[in-house]
């Protein structure tokens, strides 16, 4: 089993990663910390207790992280996830409230209390996961990975030029791909995996998913209804026929590793350019020499991704 620690802004394709990281066998889900991004903090909190409450694993700790980036002001995406980032489904209060300490504390705890090293996934804004790496130092060499959602080698989706996650918090990101390697450790460093765009936009599912799973069970139904609502606005916005379930893809990647194809090279995160801030910039072809940091998602293996999610997702 995998231990992991997800850092999360839910959001749809959060929940949906929430739901695989418990459902599969390979992973053991360590504890859930919250960033604001997708919504503002008290919501993707709310929401992620209340989706470890549907999954019936209320034991999971939570514990809630920054409510803003490090340096800009925050940037929500309820446009695409409604007002409480969780459009569809019927608003349902958690059983429980998060617990008293800040994400970053929950986060230390649980590496250092873990008996082997723990993978840290992030698929929100990387404003926690920044704070970890500055204010633990130590804990760096004992991370087994850091695994991503976010950035895009060629176009983004917030702005022509960066991911969401990226655009929110590129302050955060910086300090991330800094401490990230493509290599054996190199103490101080840790093996960083950036699953972007180019692998999530191969990672959709349609309304016939949802149709799949709806009536199976309440979990079923509740991820046919986030479909309802996800599906449905890339239907509208884009032209697509599916939705993109970006962040399950960090979870599919660790309990497969053979369904994202990614490449060692060095990433950049551009913080300045009113233009381009959030950019992560990729040297693809290595023309600046620099090291490579970061092993990037090119592409996925869609059809072993969905019949993989399908699977733990039907009950
Ligand atoms: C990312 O942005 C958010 O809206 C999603 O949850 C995902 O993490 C995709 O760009
Ligand atoms: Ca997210």
């Amino acid at each position: 089993m995998t231990p992991i620690i997800l850092d999360c802004d839910p959001g749809h394709d959060d929940a949906i990663a929430i739901m695989l990281a418990v459902a599969d066998p390979a992973i053991e889900l360590l504890a859930v910390t919250t960033v604001a991004g997708n919504v503002t903090l008290n919501h993707t909190t709310r929401n992620a207790l209340r989706v470890l409450d549907m999954v019936g694993r209320p034991d999971i700790p939570v514990a809630a992280g920054r409510p803003a980036p490090l340096v800009r002001d925050l940037s929500t995406a309820a446009v695409m996830h409604g007002e409480t980032g969780l459009a569809g489904p019927l608003p349902q209060e958690p059983s429980r409230p998060a617990l008293d300490v800040a994400a970053v504390d929950l986060m230390a705890h649980t590496i250092t209390a873990a008996t082997e090293p723990v993978t840290l996934v992030a698929t929100g804004p990387l404003s926690n996961v920044a704070d970890l790496l500055t204010q633990h130092p130590l804990l760096v060499d004992q991370l087994a990975q850091i695994v991503i959602m976010g950035g895009a080698v060629d176009l983004g989706n917030w702005t022509p030029a960066a991911e969401f996650n990226i655009w929110v918090d590129p302050h955060a990101a910086d300090i991330v791909f800094r401490h990230g390697c493509a290599a054996d450790r190199i103490p101080g460093r840790v093996p960083l995996t950036m699953i972007g765009l180019e692998v999530t936009h191969q990672a959709w599912l349609t309304d016939e998913h949802a149709e799949l799973l709806r009536g199976r069970s309440a979990s079923g139904t509740f991820v046919a209804e986030l479909l309802d609502h996800f599906v449905g606005f890339h239907q509208e916005r884009f032209g697509w026929e599916g939705a993109p379930i970006h962040d399950a893809v960090t979870i599919a990647h660790l309990i497969d590793p053979t369904l994202v194809q990614t490449l060692a090279m060095n990433v950049q995160i551009e913080v300045d350019s009113p233009l381009c801030v959030g950019r992560t910039v990729a040297d693809r072809w290595n023309v600046t020499g620099l090291e490579p940091n970061a092993f990037v998602g090119l592409g996925i293996d869609r059809p072993r991704f969905i019949e993989l999610l399908m699977k733990r997702l039907l009950p």
